[in-house]
């Protein structure tokens, strides 16, 4: 009984979402895909390296002013603590208590494309594939 309720949840990590992000459907392929993980890196210069820095390692040149600072995408541990639903749910109705805003004016292609980008940041065999 228990199990069926964790299996239902989807990956445990996902578990605290709220249900329209817990069980959203991960586009297939998208982790792998560099054409993705091109388009992220284009819509991510343009709208999150201010903050974020061009590199997504939390150095943004506005980053200094910000009440809390951006964290270190290139960080695997980073990576391997959270999941694709996660990061698309920080970027579809931003960061509470925090600057990091919603993401209203990019529809839900773009915002993968924007996970497949920054969760390639930390992880070092992206690039070879
Ligand atoms: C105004 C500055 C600012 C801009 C612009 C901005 N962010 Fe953020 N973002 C933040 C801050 C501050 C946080 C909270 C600290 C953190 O988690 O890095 C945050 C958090 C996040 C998180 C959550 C990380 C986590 O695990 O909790 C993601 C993902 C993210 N931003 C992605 C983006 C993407 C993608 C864009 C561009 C579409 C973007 N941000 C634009 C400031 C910004």
């Amino acid at each position: 009984m228990l199990l069926a309720i964790v299996l239902s949840c989807g990956p445990s990590v996902d578990r605290d979402l709220p249900p329209a992000y817990r069980d959203v459907a991960v586009p297939p392929g998208l982790m792998t895909s560099k054409e993705a993980r091109a388009r992220g890196a284009a819509l991510f210069r343009q709208h999150c390296s201010l903050c974020h820095g061009v590199l997504g390692d939390g150095h943004g040149i506005r980053s200094e002013a910000l009440s809390t600072r951006p964290r270190d995408f290139t960080d695997p541990s980073w990576r391997s603590e959270t999941s694709p639903r996660h990061v698309y749910f920080a970027i579809r109705e931003g960061v509470r208590d925090t600057p990091m805003p919603a993401w209203k004016s990019l529809d839900e292609a773009e915002s993968w494309d924007l996970v497949a980008y920054v969760l390639s940041l930390g992880d070092r065999d992206a690039a070879k594939r």
